[in-house]
C-alpha cells in the first residue's frame, strides 16, 4: 500500500503541471476555464528553495508551528515488541509534526516498517495540504533498531584510518536507513577528543581536528549522495555546535574559550564538512560556551556558524535542549521565553525524545512581526529538507527493498572487512602475536577471562542486546568456534556492573577473581577481556548499568570495578597473557598492565568484534589500526593529546621538580601515542621528500614517502603527514596532522605515498575570526605515527 498510488499521483500531477506550463498562467483560472494549474511546490523539477517558498505562502500558523517539532519515538517496545499509543500520538502530532521518528532500539526493522508506513501514508492523505512526515534517526553503528547491520562505533571506524572503506560502510548504513524510509540522520559529531573522562569520546572520530574533519566530512558527502532523480539520500546532521571540552569530561557541562580556540581546536571540521559537504542540518550543542547555552547563543550560531563558517542549513536543538534552559540553566522564565529566546538565537527545529516541545509555545505569538519572520525562516529551513529528500515526491520504502537491503551480504563483508581495521595492537612483546600452535601447547587449552569476554560492546546508540546471539559471536563465542569449545576454559572473573559496589558485590568478585586464576593455571595462555560501557538506550536489557557512553562520565580511568585486580591475579600467576581491551574510551596504560605479552584495543566494535579479535590472534588478519587518541599513562595525566601548544609543555620547572609528571610530552610522555598502533610485520618509511611549487597565493606543497614492508606478511600502514611554522602571531600546536594516506603493501615490496598540491591556505588558521596564512620556515615531519622517533622531519621555507 501507499507506494504505487503515490508513484502514480506525481506521474499524473508532473503531466498537469505540463499541460498547464503551455497552456495557463495563474490569471487563466477564472471564469468557467478549469484549472488544471498545478501549485509550484508540486512541481518536481522546481528546487527545494522554489517549491519550499512557494509551500510557505499556504500554511496556517499552526501549520507552521507543527512543522518545528515532530514525534521522535512513535512506537515503544514492550516485552519484544512493537507498542503504539495512539492517544498519547494523537497529543503530539496535532502540534508537532514535522518529522517523526521510530522509537526504541529493541524493535526490529521487519515488525517497524508497515506500521511506519501506516503512519506516514495517514499523514500525507489526514494534513490539510498532504505534508508528509520525514523520517529522522541516529545513526552511529548504522541502523538505530535491531535488524540492520551492526557495524562498530566511530572511534572503532575512524582507528581504521581507511577514509575508502569508511565511505563503502557508510553508504552501505545509509542504504540501510534509507531502505526504513529514513531520510535524516542525526550523524556525524565531529566533537574533538579533548578529555579522556568523556562517556561519549567513543561516538567521536578522535583527538585531532583533521583527522575527524576527513571522516566527518566522507559521512556527510556520502548520506548525502543524490539519487537518480536527483534527490538527496539522506540528510545529515552535523553535531555538536561546538563541544568536545565540557567541564570535568561531563556530558552536558560548561565550555570555556575564546574564539580562536572555538574556531582553530574546534571547529575546522565544521569548516571543512560546510564547504565540502553542505550538511543540511547542524545540532547545537548543549554546553553553554562562556555561560551562554549553545541553544541561545546568537554570537556562536549567527556571527560565528552562519558568518565566519558559512552553514547555510537547518540549526536544530538537541533533545530537550530547549527544555533544559528553563530547567536547568535557569536562562529562561517560561517555556515561552525558552522557545522565544532560542529562535531569536538561530534554533530552527525542536528536537525532543518524548511529549510536548516549547516551540508549541510559539502558537500564540503570531502577532509578534519578528517571531513571525523567524518562523518563516525556520519552516523554509525544514520544508527546504523535506523536498530536498524527496519527501513529496518518492514512494514509501517497500518491504521488499527492505528485506533485499537490510543485512545484505555486502554490507556484512564490509561490516568485517572494517572491523578488522579498527583493531589496534598496541604491544606485543617479542612477536609473541599472532598465536602458533606451540604457545597453544602446555595443557592445549586457553582461559578466556574477564566480564567483556562474552558480550558485544557496541556503544549505547547501537541496537545490541549484548548477551542475546541473535546479535553475534561474543568474543568467546569466536574463540570456542575457532579452537573448539573442550579447548577453551571460561571465567567471567568479575561483575560488569560496577557503580554502587557494595561489600556484597565485593566478596563476589574475589570469589569469582580465584575461579578465574584457578581456570588460567590449567591453561597454557589467558586472554583477558576488560572494558567499560556495556549497554545502550534499550533500559529493559540493561536496567542503566552503563560504565561509558553518554551520560556517563569517568572519575577513574583504570578499569571499572576489580577489573585491574582481576588482571593482576592473572598475571601473578605468570601465565602468559594478553589483554583485550574494549570500551569507547582509553584506560590508563602503566607498569601493571605492561606486564601483559599483548595488548590490543577493540573499542565499540560491532557483531563481528569477537571473530575479527579472534583472525588477529591467529594471525590470519594483520592487525592494521592506529590510535586517533593518546592514551595517558597516570590516572590524572592528562590533557594528554599530541597537538599541545609549546608553553603547555614547560609545566613546572622541570629542573627543580623531576618528580612532576607535569606536561605529558616533555617528562612523562603518553603511555601510547596519536597514530600509534603495530602490525605483525614491519614497514619502514624513507625517502621522505616535501616539496613547493607555484607562485603567490597558489603555491601547493608536495609531499612523497616510500613504504617498504621488510617483514614476513602483507599488511596495510598508515603514513602520516604533520607540520608545525617555526613562526606564527598566535601559539600554534607543536605538531598539527595534515594528511595521511593506509597503503596495502605486500611482502618484501614496496609503495610509494604522494599526498600532491597540498594548499599552501590549508597551513593556516584564524586569528579573532580572520584566515590567516604565514609564510616562513615550516617543518613537516612524515611517518607512522605522531611519536617523533617514528617521524622524519624535512624543513621548507614558504
Ligand atoms: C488515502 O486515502 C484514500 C481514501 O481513503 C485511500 O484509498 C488511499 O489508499 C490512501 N492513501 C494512502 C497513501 O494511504
Ligand atoms: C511483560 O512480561 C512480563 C513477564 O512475562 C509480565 O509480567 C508483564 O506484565 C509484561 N508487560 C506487559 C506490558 O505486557
Ligand atoms: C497512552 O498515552 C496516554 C496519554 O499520554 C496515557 O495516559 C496512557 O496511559 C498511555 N497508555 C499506555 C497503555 O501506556
Ligand atoms: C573485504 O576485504 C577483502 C580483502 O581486502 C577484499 O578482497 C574484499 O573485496 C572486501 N570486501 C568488500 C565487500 O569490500
Ligand atoms: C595502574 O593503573 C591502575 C588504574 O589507575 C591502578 O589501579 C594500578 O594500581 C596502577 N598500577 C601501577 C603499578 O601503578
Ligand atoms: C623490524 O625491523 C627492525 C630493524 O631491522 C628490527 O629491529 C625489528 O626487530 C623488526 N621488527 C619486527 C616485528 O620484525
Ligand atoms: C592562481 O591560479 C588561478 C587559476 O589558475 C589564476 O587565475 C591566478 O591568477 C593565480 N594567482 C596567482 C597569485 O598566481
Ligand atoms: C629552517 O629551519 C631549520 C630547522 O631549524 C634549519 O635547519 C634551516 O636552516 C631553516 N631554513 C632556513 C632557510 O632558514
Amino acid at each position: 500500500m501507499g507506494a504505487l498510488p503515490q508513484l502514480f499521483a506525481v506521474a499524473l500531477l508532473l503531466i498537469h503541471s505540463n499541460l498547464a506550463q503551455a497552456s495557463s498562467t495563474p490569471s487563466d483560472c477564472g471564469g468557467s476555464q478549469v484549472c488544471r494549474k498545478t501549485e509550484p511546490y508540486k512541481t518536481a523539477s522546481l528546487t527545494p528553495a522554489e517549491r519550499a517558498n512557494d509551500l510557505l505562502k499556504r500554511l496556517t500558523w499552526e501549520e507552521k508551528i507543527g512543522q518545528m517539532g515532530g514525534i521522535r519515538a512513535a512506537f515503544r517496545s514492550i516485552n519484544g515488541s512493537v507498542a503504539f499509543n495512539r492517544t498519547s500520538f494523537e497529543q503530539i502530532r496535532s502540534t508537532q509534526n514535522g518529522q517523526i521518528g521510530y522509537g526504541q532500539q529493541a524493535n526490529w526493522a521487519m515488525d517497524l516498517l508497515p506500521r511506519m508506513n501506516e503512519l506516514r501514508a495517514e499523514q500525507i492523505n489526514g494534513s490539510r495540504l498532504h505534508i508528509p512526515y520525514i523520517t529522522v534517526a541516529d545513526s552511529v553503528n548504522g541502523l538505530w533498531f535491531s535488524g540492520g547491520t551492526v557495524f562498530p562505533g566511530t572511534i572503532s571506524m575512524a582507528s581504521s584510518w581507511n577514509l575508502p572503506l569508511y565511505e563503502q560502510v557508510i553508504a552501505a548504513s545509509r542504504d540501510e536507513n534509507l531502505a526504513m524510509g529514513i531520510n535524516w540522520v542525526l550523524s556525524p559529531e565531529v566533537d574533538i577528543i579533548h578529555d579522556p573522562r568523556n562517556g561519549r569520546n567513543g561516538e567521536m572520530y578522535g583527538e585531532d581536528t583533521y583527522l575527524v574533519g576527513e571522516f566527518g566530512t566522507r559521512y556527510i558527502k556520502t548520506m548525502q549522495e543524490k539519487d537518480d532523480n536527483g534527490f538527496v539520500k539522506v540528510a545529515t546532521t552535523i553535531k555538536h555546535f561546538v563541544f568536545g571540552s565540557g567541564s570535568g569530561g561531563v556530558n552536558r557541562a560548561s565550555m570555556f574559550g575564546g574564539i580562536n580556540h572555538i574556531l582553530n581546536d574546534l571547529a575546522p571540521p565544521y569548516r571543512k564538512a560546510i564547504r565540502e559537504g553542505q550538511p543540511l542540518s547542524l545540532m547545537a550543542s548543549y554546553s553553554s560556551i562562556d555561560g551562554v547555552p549553545a541553544s541561545i547563543n546568537k554570537y556562536l550560531l549567527q556571527d560565528v556558524l552562519r558568518g565566519i563558517l558559512g552553514f547555510k542549513g537547518l540549526i536544530m536543538s538537541d533533545a530537550n535542549a530547549i527544555q533544559y534552559l528553563l530547567t536547568e540553566s535557569k536562562v529562561a522564565r517560561t517555556r515561552s521565553d525558552a522557545a522565544v529566546k532560542s529562535l531569536q538565537a538561530g534554533l530552527e527545529h525542536e528536537l525532543k525524545p518524548d511529549g510536548l516541545g516549547l516551540f508549541v509555545e510559539l502558537r500564540s505569538l503570531h502577532s509578534n512581526k519578528e517571531i513571525a519572520s523567524l518562523v518563516d525562516e525556520a519552516v523554509r529551513a525544514m520544508l527546504q529538507i523535506k523536498f530536498a529528500t524527496g519527501m513529496f515526491d518518492q514512494p514509501l520504502p517497500t518491504i521488499e527493498n527492505m528485506a533485499a537491503t537490510l543485512r545484505n551480504p555486502r554490507h556484512l563483508l564490509l561490516n568485517r572487512n572494517i572491523t578488522r581495521e579498527s583493531i589496534v595492537l598496541l604491544k606485543n612483546d617479542d612477536a609473541f602475536l599472532p598465536l602458533t600452535k606451540g604457545l597453544l601447547s602446555g595443557s592445549g587449552k586457553v582461559a578466556v577471562i574477564g566480564p567483556y569476554a562474552d558480550l558485544i560492546n557496541a556503544g549505547n546508540y547501537a541496537p545490541v542486546d549484548p548477551a542475546d546471539p541473535r546479535y553475534g559471536n561474543s568474543f568467546l563465542r569466536s574463540f570456542e568456534n575457532a579452537l573448539g569449545k573442550e579447548n577453551v576454559l571460561y571465567a567471567q572473573g568479575t561483575s560488569t556492573v560496577l557503580p554502587n559496589y557494595d561489600h556484597d558485590a565485593q566478596a563476589k568478585d574475589q570469589a569469582a577473581i580465584s575461579f578465574a586464576v584457578d581456570k588460567a593455571k590449567q591453561a597454557g595462555l589467558a586472554v583477558v577481556v576488560l572494558g567499560s560501557g556495556y549497554g545502550n538506550f534499550m533500559p529493559e536489557f540493561f536496567n542503566n548499568e552503563r560504565t561509558d557512553t553518554e551520560g556517563y562520565s569517568h572519575a577513574d580511568l583504570g578499569f571499572p570495578g576489580a577489573q585491574q585486580q582481576l588482571l593482576d591475579a592473572i598475571l601473578n600467576t605468570g601465565v602468559p597473557t594478553i589483554l583485550v581491551m574494549s570500551a569507547g574510551q582509553t584506560f590508563v596504560i602503566n607498569q601493571s598492565t605492561s606486564r601483559c605479552k599483548a595488548i590490543l584495543h577493540s573499542w565499540l566494535a560491532g557483531e563481528y568484534s569477537g571473530d575479527s579479535l579472534v583472525e588477529i590472534l591467529l594471525g590470519q588478519v594483520n592487525p592494521s589500526g592506529k590510535l586517533t587518541v593518546s592514551i595517558p599513562d597516570h590516572n590524572g595525566a592528562f590533557p594528554v593529546a599530541y597537538d599541545y601548544l609549546p608553553s603547555d609543555d614547560v609545566g613546572g620547572f622541570s629542573t627543580y621538580t623531576k618528580y612532576d609528571w607535569h606536561w605529558p610530552q616533555l617528562t612523562r610522555k603518553p603511555a601510547m601515542p596519536f597514530g600509534y598502533g603495530l602490525s605483525y610485520t614491519n614497514f619502514t618509511i624513507s625517502e621522505v621528500s616535501v616539496s613547493t611549487s607555484g607562485t603567490g597565493s597558489n603555491r601547493t606543497i608536495d609531499v612523497s614517502a616510500k613504504v617498504t614492508n621488510r617483514g614476513k606478511m602483507g599488511g596495510k600502514e598508515v603514513v602520516q603527514v604533520y607540520f608545525r611554522p617555526q613562526y606564527s602571531i598566535i601559539e600554534r600546536p607543536v605538531m598539527k596532522l595534515i594528511r595521511f594516506s593506509k597503503v596495502s603493501v605486500a611482502v618484501g615490496s614496496m609503495e610509494i605515498v604522494e599526498f600532491d598540491r597540498i594548499a599552501l591556505t590549508e597551513l593556516g588558521f584564524y586569528v579573532n575570526g580572520e584566515w590567516t596564512v604565514e609564510e616562513g620556515n615550516y617543518t613537516f615531519w612524515v611517518g607512522s605515527s605522531s611519536r617523533s622517533s617514528d617521524l622524519t622531519p624535512v624543513n621548507v621555507v614558504i
